[in-house]
Formats: structure tokens, C-alpha cells, sequence
């Protein structure tokens, strides 16, 4: 079996889509991970991998890479607090927000506390999503170490936290303002009327036909004036492909 058609075994048995990720990259790293687990050929990974739970998850984990933490970029973040108060809270109280890919948590209980922070009486609405079941139960459980909390500037960190002992807690109000999901950006539909979109550091394993797709669908998901946030290595070249205009460096407007 060569790695192509491991690709087709892992849609398979995962569901994940490897033919969307760049395949260079793709390759590259699942040998690297081959060879770190000790197997030689693909038909041996395949028969650790259906026989071993934990090289299971270890393979998930590897693709996935959910790597994040608070505001992730806080430059970018304050940028965003900005379009936030200029752009969207003056004509509309209550947003509606999806955070794509959100891993454990980190990115959209950041959104909900610049939120809380500047707009207390609203009621906004946060949607979170992730393929990965397992980091959305930790995003759900709400408790991070320092080193994820580490860009919280003080006055987040003194209202939105509770520490015990090395845990940092989100507090309650954050946490009721976030809905997590399981869904899968390749190859599920995409909900509707979304203020912001905020998807980071994701689509950049991806392909570039997946990744326009992906463009196209979140434009069609916004409404008209709504912004679609990126991560800080994803500017999109051709955004007025999809309806968007330029808004800043990392935030663009569906016109
Ligand atoms: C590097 S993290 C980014 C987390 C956060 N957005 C940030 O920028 O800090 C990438 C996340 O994308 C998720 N992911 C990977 N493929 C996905 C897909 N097809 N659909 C939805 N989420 C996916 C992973 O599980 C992971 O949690």
C-alpha cells in the first residue's frame, strides 16, 4: 500500500479527508511519524493503528495538531476589539459568532471576553466548532495551565479567571456565552447569519482548492458587512473572489 491509498484507509476508518491537506507536507510528516513509532511500511501502521488505541489517538492528535492558546497574536486581537466596536456592535446589540477549528477553547472564550468586556448588556452568541471530539470536551471543561493563558492581558485575567493551586478556570459567564460542536470544515454544511467568523491557523494545511472552497462557504455564511477573521500567516490573496474587502491585515468584510 503506498501513501495514497492510506490516505483513502484513513477516510475510511477516521473520516478525515487527507486528500484536502497539502499533500508534500502531508507525506512528509506521516513518514516522520512512521518512522517515530518505529514501522518501516504502511501496511505495518495500518495494523498498529487498527490494533492500538492509543497509536489512534496519537495519529489523530498528530493530524489535527490543535496547538493554541488565549489571544493567540494579541496584536490581532486588539485589532479585532477595534472592528468589533466600529464595524459590528453599532448596528447590531447581539452577534452571532463562529469560531472554526476552535481546539480547546482558547479562541472563542478570548472573543467572549473582549465581548463581556465591551458590551456587557448584550447577548451574543458563540458558536465553537472543532473535528476533534476530544479537545472539545477540554474546551468544554474550561480549565487551562499558565502557559495557554499566558497572553491574557490583567484585566481579563483578574475578572474572566479563577486560579486553584495551577489551574486557571474560565468564569461561568464566559463560559454560557460559548456553544461547542463537533463539525468538519471539509465536509460538513456551514450554519448561516454569522456576525464574525473567526478561523485561525487551520486552512493552512490545506490545499488551495479546499481552502477556497472553504472561503466560499464562510462568505455565504456571513451576512452582508459581517467579518471573517484569519490567522497571521493566512492573508487571503484573492479575497474579492469571494465578496470580501480588505477591513485590516488578518480581517475582511463581505461587501
Ligand atoms: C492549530 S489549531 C488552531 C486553533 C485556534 N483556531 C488557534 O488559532 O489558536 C487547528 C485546529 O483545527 C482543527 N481541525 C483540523 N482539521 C479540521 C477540519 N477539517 N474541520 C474542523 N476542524 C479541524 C484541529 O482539530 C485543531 O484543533
Amino acid at each position: 500500500m503506498d501513501l495514497i491509498q492510506f490516505e483513502q484507509w484513513v477516510l475510511k476508518e477516521f473520516g478525515i479527508n487527507l486528500s484536502a491537506y497539502k499533500s508534500n507536507q502531508l507525506h512528509r510528516r506521516i513518514l516522520s511519524l512512521m518512522s517515530r513509532v518505529g514501522v518501516n511500511t504502511v501496511d505495518e501502521y495500518i495494523a498498529l493503528l487498527k490494533k492500538d488505541p492509543n497509536q489512534r489517538q496519537k495519529f489523530l492528535d498528530f493530524i489535527t495538531i490543535n496547538v493554541t492558546e488565549f489571544f493567540r497574536n494579541p496584536e490581532i486581537f486588539d485589532d479585532l476589539k477595534g472592528k468589533l466596536q466600529s464595524e459590528l456592535l453599532p448596528y447590531n446589540k447581539n452577534l452571532k459568532i463562529w469560531s472554526a477549528a476552535c481546539s480547546i477553547g482558547a479562541e472563542p472564550y478570548s472573543i467572549a471576553m473582549i465581548l463581556d468586556s465591551i458590551s456587557p448588556m448584550s447577548r451574543h452568541t458563540i458558536l465553537a466548532t472543532d473535528i476533534d471530539s476530544t479537545i472539545l470536551e477540554k474546551a468544554k471543561k474550561g480549565e487551562y495551565v499558565y502557559s495557554e493563558v499566558k497572553n491574557a492581558k490583567k484585566e481579563y485575567m483578574d475578572k474572566y479567571f479563577k486560579i486553584i493551586g495551577d489551574k486557571y478556570i474560565i468564569d461561568s459567564k464566559i463560559k454560557n456565552m460559548v456553544t461547542f460542536k463537533k463539525h468538519d470544515l471539509i465536509l460538513e454544511k456551514y450554519e448561516n447569519n454569522f456576525d464574525l467568523i473567526v478561523c485561525r491557523n487551520v486552512v493552512i494545511y490545506f490545499n488551495q482548492d479546499v481552502k477556497n472552497e472553504i472561503y466560499k462557504k464562510f462568505s455565504s455564511s456571513l451576512k452582508k458587512g459581517g467579518l471573517l477573521f484569519v490567522g497571521a500567516t493566512e492573508s487571503i490573496y484573492n479575497y474579492r473572489d469571494f465578496g470580501f474587502e480588505k477591513a485590516s491585515t488578518f480581517i475582511y468584510k463581505k461587501l
